[in-house]
Protein backbone atom coordinates (compact mmCIF):
# COMPACT_ATOMS: atom_id res chain seq x y z
CA UNK A 1 0.00 0.00 0.00
CA UNK A 2 2.67 2.19 0.88
CA UNK A 3 4.27 2.18 -2.05
CA UNK A 4 1.07 2.83 -4.51
CA UNK A 5 0.55 6.05 -2.05
CA UNK A 6 4.08 6.83 -2.71
CA UNK A 7 3.70 6.32 -6.48
CA UNK A 8 0.67 8.86 -6.45
CA UNK A 9 2.90 12.07 -5.47
CA UNK A 10 4.90 12.35 -9.03
CA UNK A 11 8.45 12.99 -8.78
CA UNK A 12 9.16 14.21 -12.23
CA UNK A 13 6.31 17.01 -13.63
CA UNK A 14 5.61 16.06 -17.39
CA UNK A 15 5.49 19.35 -19.89
CA UNK A 16 3.05 19.77 -22.33
CA UNK A 17 4.85 18.86 -25.35
CA UNK A 18 3.89 19.85 -28.76
CA UNK A 19 2.93 16.31 -30.10
CA UNK A 20 0.62 15.77 -26.67
CA UNK A 21 -1.26 19.17 -27.24
CA UNK A 22 -2.08 18.40 -30.53
CA UNK A 23 -2.42 14.99 -30.08
CA UNK A 24 -5.47 15.89 -27.45
CA UNK A 25 -6.63 18.97 -30.07
CA UNK A 26 -6.94 16.98 -32.91
CA UNK A 27 -8.76 13.76 -31.62
CA UNK A 28 -11.10 15.87 -29.33
CA UNK A 29 -11.72 17.85 -32.58
CA UNK A 30 -11.96 14.97 -34.23
CA UNK A 31 -14.18 13.12 -32.37
CA UNK A 32 -15.74 14.82 -28.80
CA UNK A 33 -16.65 17.97 -31.04
CA UNK A 34 -18.42 15.68 -33.64
CA UNK A 35 -20.69 14.45 -30.65
CA UNK A 36 -21.66 17.78 -29.70
CA UNK A 37 -22.67 18.67 -33.43
CA UNK A 38 -25.11 15.56 -33.87
CA UNK A 39 -26.74 16.31 -30.81
CA UNK A 40 -27.65 20.50 -31.65
CA UNK A 41 -27.45 19.67 -35.37
CA UNK A 42 -30.94 18.74 -36.14
CA UNK A 43 -32.87 21.87 -33.90
CA UNK A 44 -32.33 24.72 -36.01
CA UNK A 45 -33.22 22.86 -39.76
CA UNK A 46 -36.25 21.14 -37.71
CA UNK A 47 -38.77 22.80 -39.69
CA UNK A 48 -37.25 22.31 -43.25
CA UNK A 49 -36.39 18.48 -42.36
CA UNK A 50 -40.71 18.08 -41.52
CA UNK A 51 -41.54 19.76 -44.40
CA UNK A 52 -39.28 17.98 -46.41
CA UNK A 53 -40.45 14.35 -44.90
CA UNK A 54 -44.01 15.56 -45.85
CA UNK A 55 -43.15 16.62 -49.26
CA UNK A 56 -41.14 13.28 -49.59
CA UNK A 57 -44.64 11.45 -48.31
CA UNK A 58 -47.38 13.28 -50.36
CA UNK A 59 -45.27 12.32 -53.07
CA UNK A 60 -44.90 8.56 -52.59
CA UNK A 61 -48.71 8.17 -51.67
CA UNK A 62 -50.46 11.59 -52.84
CA UNK A 63 -51.68 12.35 -49.31
CA UNK A 64 -50.36 14.70 -46.78
CA UNK A 65 -48.91 13.09 -43.90
CA UNK A 66 -50.70 12.61 -40.83
CA UNK A 67 -49.45 14.92 -37.80
CA UNK A 68 -48.86 12.02 -35.45
CA UNK A 69 -46.88 9.95 -38.12
CA UNK A 70 -44.66 13.44 -38.20
CA UNK A 71 -44.38 13.77 -34.91
CA UNK A 72 -43.19 9.95 -34.64
CA UNK A 73 -40.90 10.23 -37.58
CA UNK A 74 -39.31 13.17 -35.97
CA UNK A 75 -38.57 12.08 -32.74
CA UNK A 76 -36.92 9.09 -34.62
CA UNK A 77 -34.56 11.13 -36.14
CA UNK A 78 -33.72 12.98 -33.01
CA UNK A 79 -33.66 9.63 -30.32
CA UNK A 80 -32.04 6.73 -33.27
CA UNK A 81 -28.73 9.10 -32.12
CA UNK A 82 -28.38 8.35 -28.10
CA UNK A 83 -30.02 4.82 -29.23
CA UNK A 84 -27.14 4.10 -31.41
CA UNK A 85 -24.87 5.90 -28.50
CA UNK A 86 -25.58 3.08 -26.59
CA UNK A 87 -24.53 0.41 -28.98
CA UNK A 88 -21.37 2.28 -29.21
CA UNK A 89 -21.05 2.54 -26.01
CA UNK A 90 -21.04 -1.33 -25.96
CA UNK A 91 -18.92 -2.02 -28.92
CA UNK A 92 -15.73 -0.02 -26.94
CA UNK A 93 -14.17 -2.79 -24.77
CA UNK A 94 -13.76 -5.09 -27.49
CA UNK A 95 -12.71 -2.72 -30.22
CA UNK A 96 -10.03 -0.81 -27.98
CA UNK A 97 -8.29 -3.83 -26.89
CA UNK A 98 -8.47 -5.34 -31.08
CA UNK A 99 -7.71 -1.85 -32.62
CA UNK A 100 -5.91 0.00 -29.79
CA UNK A 101 -7.25 3.67 -28.55
CA UNK A 102 -5.87 5.51 -31.80
CA UNK A 103 -6.45 2.73 -33.94
CA UNK A 104 -10.50 2.64 -32.61
CA UNK A 105 -10.55 6.38 -33.09
CA UNK A 106 -9.64 6.63 -36.54
CA UNK A 107 -11.93 3.60 -37.54
CA UNK A 108 -14.77 5.10 -35.70
CA UNK A 109 -14.40 7.48 -38.46
CA UNK A 110 -16.57 4.99 -40.46
CA UNK A 111 -19.65 5.89 -38.92
CA UNK A 112 -19.23 9.34 -39.18
CA UNK A 113 -18.62 9.58 -43.16
CA UNK A 114 -20.60 7.36 -44.23
CA UNK A 115 -23.96 8.50 -42.03
CA UNK A 116 -22.41 12.26 -43.09
CA UNK A 117 -22.64 10.90 -47.30
CA UNK A 118 -25.98 9.52 -46.34
CA UNK A 119 -28.02 12.38 -44.61
CA UNK A 120 -26.28 14.75 -47.75
CA UNK A 121 -27.64 12.70 -50.13
CA UNK A 122 -30.72 12.14 -48.25
CA UNK A 123 -32.54 15.06 -50.13
CA UNK A 124 -31.82 14.03 -53.40
CA UNK A 125 -32.77 10.92 -52.59
CA UNK A 126 -36.24 11.37 -51.70
CA UNK A 127 -35.87 9.19 -48.56
CA UNK A 128 -36.30 10.13 -44.52
CA UNK A 129 -35.60 6.93 -44.57
CA UNK A 130 -31.62 7.44 -45.16
CA UNK A 131 -32.00 10.40 -42.17
CA UNK A 132 -33.06 8.25 -39.34
CA UNK A 133 -30.34 5.28 -40.46
CA UNK A 134 -27.74 7.62 -40.38
CA UNK A 135 -28.49 8.78 -37.44
CA UNK A 136 -28.40 5.57 -35.76
CA UNK A 137 -24.60 5.26 -37.32
CA UNK A 138 -23.70 8.52 -35.79
CA UNK A 139 -24.86 7.88 -32.92
CA UNK A 140 -22.44 4.69 -32.52
CA UNK A 141 -20.10 7.24 -33.37
CA UNK A 142 -20.84 9.53 -30.75
CA UNK A 143 -21.01 6.74 -28.37
CA UNK A 144 -17.63 5.46 -29.37
CA UNK A 145 -15.87 8.46 -29.05
CA UNK A 146 -17.51 9.17 -25.91
CA UNK A 147 -15.81 6.76 -24.26
CA UNK A 148 -12.44 5.78 -26.10
CA UNK A 149 -11.01 10.08 -26.30
CA UNK A 150 -11.04 10.32 -22.70
CA UNK A 151 -9.42 6.67 -22.42
CA UNK A 152 -6.52 7.76 -24.98
CA UNK A 153 -6.01 11.47 -23.15
CA UNK A 154 -5.91 9.41 -19.94
CA UNK A 155 -3.20 6.92 -21.48
CA UNK A 156 -1.17 9.64 -23.18
CA UNK A 157 -0.76 12.45 -20.94
CA UNK A 158 1.55 12.44 -17.89
CA UNK A 159 -0.21 12.11 -13.90
CA UNK A 160 -0.07 15.71 -13.39
CA UNK A 161 -1.72 16.57 -16.54
CA UNK A 162 -4.29 14.20 -16.47
CA UNK A 163 -7.41 16.40 -14.90
CA UNK A 164 -6.90 19.11 -16.79
CA UNK A 165 -6.36 17.29 -20.17
CA UNK A 166 -9.52 15.33 -19.49
CA UNK A 167 -11.61 18.39 -19.66
CA UNK A 168 -10.94 19.06 -22.87
CA UNK A 169 -13.19 16.47 -24.28
CA UNK A 170 -16.05 17.41 -22.58
CA UNK A 171 -15.18 21.02 -23.17
CA UNK A 172 -15.56 20.42 -27.09
CA UNK A 173 -18.90 18.85 -26.61
CA UNK A 174 -19.71 21.87 -25.90
CA UNK A 175 -18.31 23.73 -28.35
CA UNK A 176 -19.61 21.15 -31.01
CA UNK A 177 -22.94 21.90 -30.12
CA UNK A 178 -22.66 25.63 -29.53
CA UNK A 179 -20.83 25.21 -33.46
CA UNK A 180 -24.29 23.79 -34.67
CA UNK A 181 -26.06 26.52 -33.14
CA UNK A 182 -24.29 28.93 -34.83
CA UNK A 183 -24.53 27.65 -38.51
CA UNK A 184 -27.62 26.89 -37.75
CA UNK A 185 -28.97 30.23 -38.33
CA UNK A 186 -31.34 31.38 -40.54
CA UNK A 187 -28.61 33.05 -42.79
CA UNK A 188 -26.20 30.54 -42.61
CA UNK A 189 -27.33 27.06 -43.20
CA UNK A 190 -30.52 26.23 -41.44
CA UNK A 191 -32.75 27.40 -44.29
CA UNK A 192 -34.02 25.07 -46.74
CA UNK A 193 -31.59 24.72 -48.85
CA UNK A 194 -28.88 24.59 -46.34
CA UNK A 195 -30.05 21.96 -44.01
CA UNK A 196 -28.24 19.16 -46.36
CA UNK A 197 -24.94 20.31 -46.28
CA UNK A 198 -25.25 21.48 -42.37
CA UNK A 199 -25.97 17.35 -41.25
CA UNK A 200 -23.21 16.43 -43.61
CA UNK A 201 -20.66 19.13 -42.60
CA UNK A 202 -20.17 15.98 -39.69
CA UNK A 203 -17.60 14.81 -41.94
CA UNK A 204 -15.25 17.75 -42.13
CA UNK A 205 -13.67 16.66 -38.48
CA UNK A 206 -13.62 13.35 -39.13
CA UNK A 207 -11.42 13.34 -42.22
CA UNK A 208 -9.01 16.29 -40.67
CA UNK A 209 -8.69 13.62 -38.14
CA UNK A 210 -8.21 11.05 -40.65
CA UNK A 211 -5.68 12.56 -42.30
CA UNK A 212 -3.57 14.22 -38.85
CA UNK A 213 -4.19 11.67 -35.81
CA UNK A 214 -2.05 8.68 -37.94
CA UNK A 215 0.93 11.01 -37.63
CA UNK A 216 0.64 10.60 -33.86
CA UNK A 217 1.85 7.90 -31.66
CA UNK A 218 -0.93 4.86 -30.26
CA UNK A 219 -1.12 5.00 -26.38
CA UNK A 220 2.15 3.58 -25.00
CA UNK A 221 0.23 1.76 -22.35
CA UNK A 222 -1.95 -0.30 -25.20
CA UNK A 223 1.29 -0.88 -26.74
CA UNK A 224 3.32 -2.13 -23.56
CA UNK A 225 0.18 -3.77 -21.79
CA UNK A 226 -1.83 -5.10 -24.80
CA UNK A 227 0.61 -5.77 -27.32
CA UNK A 228 3.90 -6.50 -25.47
CA UNK A 229 5.51 -3.97 -28.16
CA UNK A 230 8.21 -2.56 -25.60
CA UNK A 231 9.94 -0.78 -28.90
CA UNK A 232 6.77 1.09 -30.53
CA UNK A 233 5.15 1.99 -26.75
CA UNK A 234 8.89 3.57 -25.64
CA UNK A 235 9.59 5.64 -28.95
CA UNK A 236 5.50 7.04 -28.79
CA UNK A 237 6.46 7.76 -24.83
CA UNK A 238 9.65 9.52 -26.08
CA UNK A 239 7.67 11.48 -28.84
CA UNK A 240 4.87 12.70 -25.95
CA UNK A 241 7.15 13.39 -23.05
CA UNK A 242 9.78 15.42 -25.47
CA UNK A 243 12.87 13.72 -23.75
CA UNK A 244 15.13 10.16 -24.39
CA UNK A 245 14.55 9.15 -20.69
CA UNK A 246 11.25 7.58 -20.27
CA UNK A 247 12.36 3.73 -18.33
CA UNK A 248 10.39 5.16 -15.20
CA UNK A 249 7.12 5.92 -16.46
CA UNK A 250 7.57 2.64 -18.44
CA UNK A 251 8.75 0.44 -15.62
CA UNK A 252 5.71 2.29 -13.94
CA UNK A 253 3.34 1.23 -16.11
CA UNK A 254 4.36 -1.97 -15.85
CA UNK A 255 3.85 -1.98 -11.98
CA UNK A 256 0.68 -0.82 -12.33
CA UNK A 257 -0.48 -3.27 -14.43
CA UNK A 258 0.65 -6.38 -11.93
CA UNK A 259 -1.26 -4.99 -9.68
CA UNK A 260 -4.57 -4.68 -11.67
CA UNK A 261 -3.98 -7.95 -12.81
CA UNK A 262 -3.70 -9.00 -9.12
CA UNK A 263 -6.94 -7.07 -8.16
CA UNK A 264 -8.44 -8.98 -10.97
CA UNK A 265 -11.38 -7.50 -13.16
CA UNK A 266 -15.39 -7.76 -11.98
CA UNK A 267 -17.29 -8.10 -14.77
CA UNK A 268 -20.91 -6.65 -15.20
CA UNK A 269 -22.92 -9.89 -13.17
CA UNK A 270 -20.55 -10.25 -10.64
CA UNK A 271 -20.67 -6.06 -9.94
CA UNK A 272 -24.81 -6.36 -9.84
CA UNK A 273 -24.28 -9.24 -7.43
CA UNK A 274 -21.57 -7.43 -5.00
CA UNK A 275 -23.40 -6.23 -1.68
CA UNK A 276 -20.86 -4.57 -0.79
CA UNK A 277 -21.51 -2.25 -3.69
CA UNK A 278 -24.77 -2.07 -4.31
CA UNK A 279 -26.22 1.64 -3.40
CA UNK A 280 -22.62 2.69 -5.31
CA UNK A 281 -24.08 1.29 -7.84
CA UNK A 282 -27.70 2.50 -7.14
CA UNK A 283 -26.11 5.87 -6.86
CA UNK A 284 -24.24 6.18 -10.10
CA UNK A 285 -27.60 4.68 -11.72
CA UNK A 286 -29.80 7.74 -10.35
CA UNK A 287 -27.45 10.62 -11.10
CA UNK A 288 -26.77 9.27 -14.74
CA UNK A 289 -30.94 8.97 -14.88
CA UNK A 290 -30.80 12.17 -13.41
CA UNK A 291 -28.86 13.91 -15.55
CA UNK A 292 -30.54 13.05 -18.63
CA UNK A 293 -33.83 12.89 -17.38
CA UNK A 294 -33.90 16.05 -16.20
CA UNK A 295 -34.26 17.29 -19.93
CA UNK A 296 -30.94 18.92 -20.51
CA UNK A 297 -30.97 17.58 -23.97
CA UNK A 298 -34.46 18.32 -24.77
CA UNK A 299 -33.39 22.00 -24.92
CA UNK A 300 -30.85 20.89 -27.30
CA UNK A 301 -32.63 19.07 -29.08
CA UNK A 302 -35.71 20.75 -29.17
CA UNK A 303 -34.21 24.34 -28.25
CA UNK A 304 -36.03 26.20 -31.11
CA UNK A 305 -39.58 24.72 -30.53
CA UNK A 306 -39.27 24.89 -26.50
CA UNK A 307 -38.75 28.93 -27.27
CA UNK A 308 -41.64 29.14 -29.85
CA UNK A 309 -43.67 27.92 -27.40
CA UNK A 310 -42.06 30.69 -24.24
CA UNK A 311 -43.58 33.15 -27.02
CA UNK A 312 -40.04 34.20 -28.33
CA UNK A 313 -40.54 36.09 -32.28
CA UNK A 314 -39.94 33.75 -34.50
CA UNK A 315 -36.65 35.35 -36.07
CA UNK A 316 -34.85 35.76 -32.68
CA UNK A 317 -35.23 32.01 -31.94
CA UNK A 318 -31.67 31.40 -33.27
CA UNK A 319 -29.75 34.13 -31.18
CA UNK A 320 -31.26 32.95 -28.07
CA UNK A 321 -30.51 29.11 -29.17
CA UNK A 322 -26.67 30.46 -29.87
CA UNK A 323 -26.63 32.29 -26.83
CA UNK A 324 -27.46 29.20 -24.76
CA UNK A 325 -24.38 27.66 -26.28
CA UNK A 326 -22.23 30.02 -25.04
CA UNK A 327 -23.56 29.84 -21.53
CA UNK A 328 -23.39 26.62 -21.77
CA UNK A 329 -19.74 26.58 -23.01
CA UNK A 330 -18.58 29.66 -20.43
CA UNK A 331 -20.22 27.64 -17.73
CA UNK A 332 -18.28 24.32 -18.15
CA UNK A 333 -14.90 25.85 -18.15
CA UNK A 334 -15.83 27.67 -15.08
CA UNK A 335 -17.20 24.12 -13.30
CA UNK A 336 -13.39 23.23 -13.85
CA UNK A 337 -12.28 25.80 -11.39
CA UNK A 338 -15.17 25.15 -9.26
CA UNK A 339 -15.36 21.40 -8.73
CA UNK A 340 -12.15 21.23 -6.69
CA UNK A 341 -12.59 23.79 -4.22
CA UNK A 342 -16.20 23.13 -3.20
CA UNK A 343 -16.51 19.57 -3.94
CA UNK A 344 -18.71 16.83 -5.86
CA UNK A 345 -21.65 16.77 -3.42
CA UNK A 346 -22.35 20.78 -3.48
CA UNK A 347 -22.14 21.17 -7.06
CA UNK A 348 -24.79 18.04 -7.54
CA UNK A 349 -27.05 19.57 -4.87
CA UNK A 350 -27.15 23.32 -5.98
CA UNK A 351 -26.98 22.35 -9.95
CA UNK A 352 -29.85 19.96 -9.31
CA UNK A 353 -32.17 22.45 -7.00
CA UNK A 354 -31.31 25.13 -10.09
CA UNK A 355 -32.58 23.25 -12.08
CA UNK A 356 -35.68 21.59 -10.55
CA UNK A 357 -36.15 25.84 -9.69
CA UNK A 358 -35.54 27.00 -13.15
CA UNK A 359 -37.88 24.10 -14.74
CA UNK A 360 -40.89 24.80 -12.66
CA UNK A 361 -40.85 28.55 -13.10
CA UNK A 362 -40.71 27.76 -17.00
CA UNK A 363 -43.67 26.15 -16.35
CA UNK A 364 -45.40 29.62 -14.30
CA UNK A 365 -43.63 31.26 -17.27
CA UNK A 366 -45.13 29.71 -20.09
CA UNK A 367 -48.91 29.34 -18.20
CA UNK A 368 -48.90 33.25 -18.24
CA UNK A 369 -46.74 33.81 -21.55
CA UNK A 370 -50.10 35.39 -23.03
CA UNK A 371 -51.71 37.48 -20.57
CA UNK A 372 -48.02 39.00 -19.11
CA UNK A 373 -46.33 40.86 -22.53
CA UNK A 374 -42.75 40.38 -20.56
CA UNK A 375 -43.05 37.07 -19.79
CA UNK A 376 -41.26 35.86 -22.55
CA UNK A 377 -38.01 37.44 -20.67
CA UNK A 378 -38.84 35.16 -17.81
CA UNK A 379 -39.09 31.94 -19.81
CA UNK A 380 -35.50 32.72 -21.40
CA UNK A 381 -34.26 33.44 -18.62
CA UNK A 382 -35.27 30.26 -17.09
CA UNK A 383 -33.86 28.26 -19.96
CA UNK A 384 -30.26 30.00 -19.38
CA UNK A 385 -30.67 29.71 -15.29
CA UNK A 386 -31.49 26.09 -16.30
CA UNK A 387 -28.16 25.45 -18.81
CA UNK A 388 -26.27 27.09 -15.95
CA UNK A 389 -27.60 24.80 -13.40
CA UNK A 390 -26.77 21.57 -15.08
CA UNK A 391 -23.73 22.83 -16.69
CA UNK A 392 -21.52 23.06 -12.85
CA UNK A 393 -23.21 19.92 -11.13
CA UNK A 394 -25.71 17.41 -13.10
CA UNK A 395 -23.70 17.25 -16.12
CA UNK A 396 -19.85 16.71 -15.39
CA UNK A 397 -19.90 15.52 -11.86
CA UNK A 398 -21.75 12.33 -12.08
CA UNK A 399 -19.05 11.16 -14.21
CA UNK A 400 -16.32 12.58 -11.58
CA UNK A 401 -18.24 10.30 -9.03
CA UNK A 402 -18.50 7.35 -10.64
CA UNK A 403 -14.65 7.07 -10.76
CA UNK A 404 -14.40 7.71 -7.33
CA UNK A 405 -16.88 5.52 -5.83
CA UNK A 406 -15.34 2.26 -7.29
CA UNK A 407 -12.14 0.67 -7.52
CA UNK A 408 -9.59 0.07 -10.24
CA UNK A 409 -11.05 -3.56 -10.66
CA UNK A 410 -14.55 -2.51 -10.70
CA UNK A 411 -14.40 0.91 -12.45
CA UNK A 412 -14.94 -0.52 -16.19
CA UNK A 413 -17.88 -2.85 -15.22
CA UNK A 414 -19.38 0.80 -13.38
CA UNK A 415 -18.77 2.64 -16.43
CA UNK A 416 -20.54 0.23 -18.58
CA UNK A 417 -23.56 0.34 -16.38
CA UNK A 418 -23.25 4.69 -16.33
CA UNK A 419 -22.83 4.80 -19.58
CA UNK A 420 -25.78 2.55 -20.67
CA UNK A 421 -27.70 4.28 -18.34
CA UNK A 422 -26.88 7.45 -20.05
CA UNK A 423 -27.52 6.47 -23.41
CA UNK A 424 -30.94 4.77 -22.99
CA UNK A 425 -32.37 7.97 -20.54
CA UNK A 426 -31.52 10.22 -23.48
CA UNK A 427 -33.00 7.99 -25.74
CA UNK A 428 -36.27 8.23 -23.85
CA UNK A 429 -36.04 12.04 -23.76
CA UNK A 430 -35.52 12.47 -27.01
CA UNK A 431 -38.22 10.13 -28.57
CA UNK A 432 -40.63 10.93 -25.33
CA UNK A 433 -40.12 14.94 -25.28
CA UNK A 434 -42.05 15.98 -28.38
CA UNK A 435 -45.24 13.98 -27.51
CA UNK A 436 -44.98 15.20 -23.86
CA UNK A 437 -44.71 18.84 -25.75
CA UNK A 438 -47.38 18.05 -27.62
CA UNK A 439 -49.80 16.15 -24.96
CA UNK A 440 -48.74 18.43 -21.29
CA UNK A 441 -47.78 21.93 -23.05
CA UNK A 442 -46.45 24.13 -20.55
CA UNK A 443 -46.52 21.27 -17.98
CA UNK A 444 -44.03 19.41 -19.18
CA UNK A 445 -41.22 20.63 -17.60
CA UNK A 446 -43.23 20.16 -14.35
CA UNK A 447 -42.13 16.67 -15.18
CA UNK A 448 -38.26 17.90 -15.55
CA UNK A 449 -38.84 19.78 -12.29
CA UNK A 450 -40.05 16.21 -10.30
CA UNK A 451 -37.16 14.54 -11.51
CA UNK A 452 -34.53 16.64 -10.47
CA UNK A 453 -36.36 16.85 -7.19
CA UNK A 454 -36.29 13.21 -6.46
CA UNK A 455 -32.26 12.86 -7.75
CA UNK A 456 -31.84 16.11 -5.45
CA UNK A 457 -33.35 14.22 -2.45
CA UNK A 458 -31.67 10.76 -3.40
CA UNK A 459 -27.96 12.30 -3.52
CA UNK A 460 -29.33 14.73 -0.44
CA UNK A 461 -30.31 11.58 1.74
CA UNK A 462 -27.25 9.17 0.33
CA UNK A 463 -24.45 10.42 -2.27
CA UNK A 464 -21.73 11.66 -0.01
CA UNK A 465 -18.62 13.91 -0.44
CA UNK A 466 -16.30 12.46 -2.48
CA UNK A 467 -13.54 14.58 -2.50
CA UNK A 468 -10.74 14.14 -1.19
CA UNK A 469 -11.68 10.50 0.52
CA UNK A 470 -9.90 7.42 0.40
CA UNK A 471 -12.04 4.42 -1.25
CA UNK A 472 -11.98 2.68 2.49
CA UNK A 473 -14.10 6.04 3.89
CA UNK A 474 -16.33 6.05 0.98
CA UNK A 475 -17.30 2.46 1.48
CA UNK A 476 -17.38 2.91 5.02
CA UNK A 477 -20.09 5.57 4.37
CA UNK A 478 -22.03 2.84 2.63
CA UNK A 479 -21.26 -0.10 4.65
CA UNK A 480 -24.15 0.62 6.90
CA UNK A 481 -26.74 1.30 3.97
CA UNK A 482 -25.36 -1.84 2.42
CA UNK A 483 -25.55 -3.98 5.74
CA UNK A 484 -21.59 -5.41 4.93
CA UNK A 485 -19.03 -4.84 7.84
CA UNK A 486 -15.47 -3.10 6.76
CA UNK A 487 -12.86 -5.52 8.56
CA UNK A 488 -9.83 -3.05 7.36
CA UNK A 489 -6.94 -4.60 6.21
CA UNK A 490 -9.13 -6.50 3.94
CA UNK A 491 -7.68 -7.02 0.37
CA UNK A 492 -10.76 -5.82 -0.84
CA UNK A 493 -10.08 -2.30 0.22
CA UNK A 494 -6.91 -0.64 -0.26
CA UNK A 495 -6.57 2.73 0.69
CA UNK A 496 -6.17 4.78 -2.06
CA UNK A 497 -6.74 8.18 -2.61
CA UNK A 498 -9.17 8.57 -4.84
CA UNK A 499 -9.51 12.92 -4.86
CA UNK A 500 -8.05 13.55 -8.63
CA UNK A 501 -10.42 12.95 -11.14
CA UNK A 502 -7.99 11.73 -14.37
CA UNK A 503 -5.81 9.63 -11.64
CA UNK A 504 -5.82 6.49 -13.85
CA UNK A 505 -6.00 5.76 -17.65
CA UNK A 506 -8.49 2.47 -17.71
CA UNK A 507 -11.42 4.87 -17.21
CA UNK A 508 -14.68 4.39 -19.71
CA UNK A 509 -16.85 7.41 -19.80
CA UNK A 510 -19.69 8.56 -21.09
CA UNK A 511 -21.33 12.07 -21.13
C1 LIG B 1 -48.08 18.50 -45.10
O1 LIG B 1 -48.21 19.31 -46.24
C2 LIG B 1 -49.54 19.59 -46.61
C3 LIG B 1 -49.55 20.27 -47.97
O2 LIG B 1 -48.47 21.08 -48.18
C4 LIG B 1 -50.17 20.43 -45.51
O3 LIG B 1 -51.51 20.75 -45.84
C5 LIG B 1 -50.14 19.63 -44.22
O4 LIG B 1 -50.61 20.41 -43.15
C6 LIG B 1 -48.74 19.17 -43.90
N1 LIG B 1 -48.79 18.23 -42.81
C7 LIG B 1 -48.12 18.38 -41.67
C8 LIG B 1 -48.30 17.32 -40.65
O5 LIG B 1 -47.39 19.34 -41.47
Amino acid sequence: MKEKQAKETPERTGKLTAVLALATLISAFGSSFQYGYNVAVINSPALYMKAFYNDTYLERYSRPMEESFLTLLWSLSVSMYPFGGFFGSLMVAPLVNKLGRKGTLLFNNIFSIVPAVMMGVSEISKSYEIIIVARFIVGICAGLSSNVVPMYLGEISPKNLRGAIGIVPQLFITIGILSAQVLGIRNILGNDTGWTLMLGLTAIPAVIELLLLPFFPESPRYMLIQRGDEKIAKKGLQRLRGCEDVDAELSEMRLEDQSERAEGRLSVLALLSKRSLRWQLVSIVVMNMGQQLSGVNAIYYYADSIYAQAGVKSNDIQYVTVGTGAVNVVMTIAAVFIVEATGRRLLLLSGFLICCAASALLTVALKFQDSVAWMPYISISCVIIYVIGHAIGPSPIPYVVTTEMFRQSARPAAFMVAGSVHWLSNFTVGLVFPFLERGLGAFSFIIFSCICLVTLVYIWVVVPETKNQTFLEISQVFAKRNKVQIKLGDSDLPLTKVGDVGSDGEKVTAF
